[in-house]
Parts: C-alpha cells; sequence; structure tokens
C-alpha cells in the first residue's frame, strides 16, 4: 500500500542550525512525515553533509530556494514534496513562504513570520487565496500542560481575567553584547537580517502569542520601553511592555536576553477572580492552580483532569515527563491532519493569523518605544 506521510521539504535547519533538530524529530514523531528533500543550509557542504545523514537521494537536495520550488512543483504528485518548513533567519521568511504558497506548497514557518506586518498581510492573502494549509511555529503551545490552562481560563475556572503577566527571560547575549566585535557579527543584531528587532521578534513574539493564546482573548494596546545597552547596537535586547487586554484588564509581557545566568525562561501567569494559573517552559509538566481558600493545586500531564486536547498531546502514561520535542511534534500532528482534512480541534498549532497578530505587537512595540513611550492600538 502507497505510504500516506505527508512529504516534507525543509528550507534551513541544517547542522549547522540551532533549531533543526528540533523540527527533524517533531515531524517524524507520529509516523505521519517523511523527510524528502530541501535547501539544508546556505554552506553547500553542510546541505550536502546533512541531507547524507538523513539518507535523502541527492537529487531531491537543491542549491536555493527557488531552485526548489520550480522543480519540485513539476514532479509527479505521488513523489514531491507536499509542505515545506522554513527554519531560515527572519528576513527569509517572506521570500520563501510566498514562493512555496504561490506554487502550491502547504507552509509551516519559523517565527516571527516575517520582518514586517505588511509582509505577514501579504501572505495571509496568498494562504487564504490557494486554500493552503499555514502554520506558525510558536512552540510552546503544543504542551499538553498550556493547553490545559488555556481550557480552564475558557472554562471559567479562575473567573474573569483581572491582571496577566507574560515573561520570557534568557541571559545568553551577555557573552556577546559587552564584546564590540560579536555585537557586530551577529544576525540577531543585525536589522538587515533580523528586521526591526531582535529580542522582541526572538522571544517576546512568544511571550505575546502565549498570552493571547491561554487568555482566549486580544491584547488591545501597548506600551513598550526597548533596551538596546549599547549606543552602536541598533536592536533591542531587553523589553518591557505594559499592556491592556480586550476585557480592559492590565498586565506586562516583559522579554530579555540579558537576564545573567537564566536560561529559557518562559512564564506564563494569569490572575482571575477566582484563582490563578501559572506555568513556566523549564517545569513545563507542572501547572500551578492557586485560589484563596485551598492550598495549591500542581495539575499534572496524562491525568483523566486534563482536557481532550491536553490528552491528546501526552504520549505516554502520568510520570512519564515530555518536552520541546513533545509539543513541537503536537504542533506537526495537527498540521498534518489539517492538511489531510482530518478533523482538527481547535488550538491544535499555531496558524498564520497568530503570525500576523505578532508582527503586529513588534511593530506596535518598536513604534510606541520610538515615539517616547506613548499607548499604541494593535490593529490587526
Ligand atoms: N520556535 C522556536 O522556539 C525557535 C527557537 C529558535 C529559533 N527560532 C527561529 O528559527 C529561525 C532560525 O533560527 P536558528 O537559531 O536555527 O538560526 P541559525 O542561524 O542557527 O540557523 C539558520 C539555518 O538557516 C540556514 N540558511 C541560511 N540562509 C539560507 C538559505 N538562503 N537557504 C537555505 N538555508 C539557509 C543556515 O545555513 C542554517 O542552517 C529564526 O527565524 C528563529 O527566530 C525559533
Amino acid at each position: 500500500m502507497p505510504s500516506n506521510k505527508i512529504k516534507l521539504g525543509f528550507v534551513g535547519g541544517g547542522n549547522d542550525s540551532l533549531i533543526g533538530v528540533l523540527h527533524k524529530v517533531a515531524a517524524v514523531m507520529f509516523d505521519r512525515y517523511e523527510i524528502v528533500g530541501g535547501v539544508f543550509s546556505s554552506n553547500s557542504k553542510i546541505n550536502i553533509s546533512t541531507a547524507n545523514n538523513l539518507g535523502l537521494d541527492l537529487s531531491r537536495v537543491y542549491n536555493n530556494y527557488e531552485e526548489m520550488a520550480e522543480v519540485e512543483s513539476k514532479l509527479e504528485s505521488n513523489i514531491k514534496i507536499e509542505a515545506v518548513c522554513i527554519l531560515t533567519p527572519n528576513f527569509l521568511h517572506f521570500p520563501m513562504a510566498k514562493t512555496f504558497l504561490m506554487n502550491g506548497f502547504h507552509v509551516i514557518c519559523e517565527k516571527p513570520l516575517s520582518v514586517t506586518l505588511k509582509e505577514a498581510l501579504e501572505l495571509k492573502e496568498i494562504k487564504k487565496s490557494k486554500n493552503l494549509v499555514f502554520a506558525v511555529t510558536h512552540t510552546y503551545t503544543g504542551y499538553p500542560m498550556v493547553r490545559q490552562m488555556t481550557k480552564m481560563i475558557s472554562d471559567n475556572v479562575i473567573g474573569n481575567i483581572q491582571r496577566v503577566d507574560s515573561t520570557y527571560f534568557q541571559g545568553w547575549i551577555n557573552d556577546i553584547i559587552h564584546d564590540k566585535d560579536k555585537r557586530n557579527s551577529t544576525w540577531r543584531l543585525n536589522p538587515e537580517v533580523s528586521g526591526i528587532s531582535s529580542c522582541l521578534a526572538d522571544i517576546g513574539t512568544h511571550a505575546f502569542n502565549m498570552l493571547e493564546l491561554v487568555c482566549g482573548m486580544k491584547v488591545k494596546n501597548i506600551l513598550a520601553d526597548l533596551n538596546n545597552l549599547y549606543d552602536d547596537n541598533p536592536l533591542d535586547i531587553d523589553v518591557s511592555v505594559l499592556v491592556r487586554m480586550e476585557n480592559g484588564c492590565k498586565g506586562t509581557i516583559r522579554s530579555t536576553q540579558i537576564a545573567t545566568g537564566l536560561e529559557n525562561n518562559l512564564n506564563i501567569s494569569i490572575y482571575g477572580s477566582k484563582g490563578s494559573l501559572s506555568w513556566e517552559q523549564e517545569n513545563p509538566n507542572y501547572l500551578y492552580y492557586y485560589t484563596a481558600d485551598k492550598s495549591l493545586q500542581v495539575l499534572k500531564p496524562g491525568h483523566f483532569y486534563n482536557s481532550k486536547l491536553s490528552l491528546d498531546g501526552t504520549k505516554l502514561p502520568a510520570g512519564h515527563p515530555e518536552g520541546i520535542f513533545d509539543a513541537m511534534g503536537n504542533i506537526y500532528r495537527g498540521v498534518a491532519r489539517a492538511i489531510r482534512k482530518e478533523k482538527i480541534k481547535k488550538g491544535e498549532f499555531p496558524t498564520i493569523d497568530e503570525g500576523v497578530r505578532g508582527m503586529d505587537f513588534i511593530e506596535k512595540a518598536v513604534e510606541s518605544n520610538k515615539k517616547g513611550n506613548i499607548w499604541i492600538d494593535l490593529e490587526s
């Protein structure tokens, strides 16, 4: 019987990259995809060596994404790539995603979706007109306890939301930022590659996306204060944002890469009129539920009390810790279901709408800071 696996192509994600291994493992986790080709790196030797490590037919490994789209779109439907994951530095997301959509491929794109809101909206239009699936990999949304937190808030377990805080603290840029040569040669600090923001684009978008996801509510307007630390560093590395949500409640989004010694500390805390919920990425299997009249409750994956979507994202019986590979695997599985037109649940994977919102957030935060820290409405 012919395989029903989705034929997946990679752009970026070579053995020289940070995020490639996560996508390689996540894609094959539920037997829904087969990696068949791509352009894995801008370095031709690494492109070929990555493909060799995967055991790929080198006739499906290309010199650049334009060639890949042109050749693959002419192949017989039983062998050609159906979906492409885009794992390159930010400025390449838009031209690559546009080219693949125009040629009829589904797209799984890393965040931020693009470098401007205008580009993001254009991609949304093309995706709609071509009727293709488009995911933006906000990885952390795939964790079972994030799904459970979202469901508990939508079920009104904590009552009316009255305060929100989303923080993403890292310290890795300390090794780079205080050294002039290093800070001038890192792509994340180069506006031509990263876009108008570094820290916001890199991790602030995750904090923003998580906030809107778990609250089931949009951020209405923001006031941002960006910190570049050095005058010759053109982009933010440390950001504080005041937010007001659609329901009028207030809170913060804070993201930084100069929190010395911190690793990947994404924390989302939502305070309601009846209780509060708090989750952090470095201990993803614990969801903290606080109320005024009972002692702290810690909810964990795989138990009957979790939502259907949370349980769907748990592969092993309770007590077998799952991590970031599993979270991304859950996203890939949701995308596979959408591509194969199977029934999907709301929240199975972040879509292009979330990608557009992320770009809106970045642009308005940069504008707020530039105009002297003023309140600005999000428009998307
Ligand atoms: N979802 C997440 O949690 C998460 C985490 C880290 C990075 N990211 C995002 O993933 C993207 C890549 O980040 P990274 O840290 O892996 O970067 P990286 O610099 O480590 O790797 C980039 C990869 O893209 C390749 N590349 C560059 N130009 C190319 C081209 N023209 N054609 C084909 N390949 C090309 C490079 O050779 C390399 O393999 C960024 O947009 C980043 O924001 C997301």
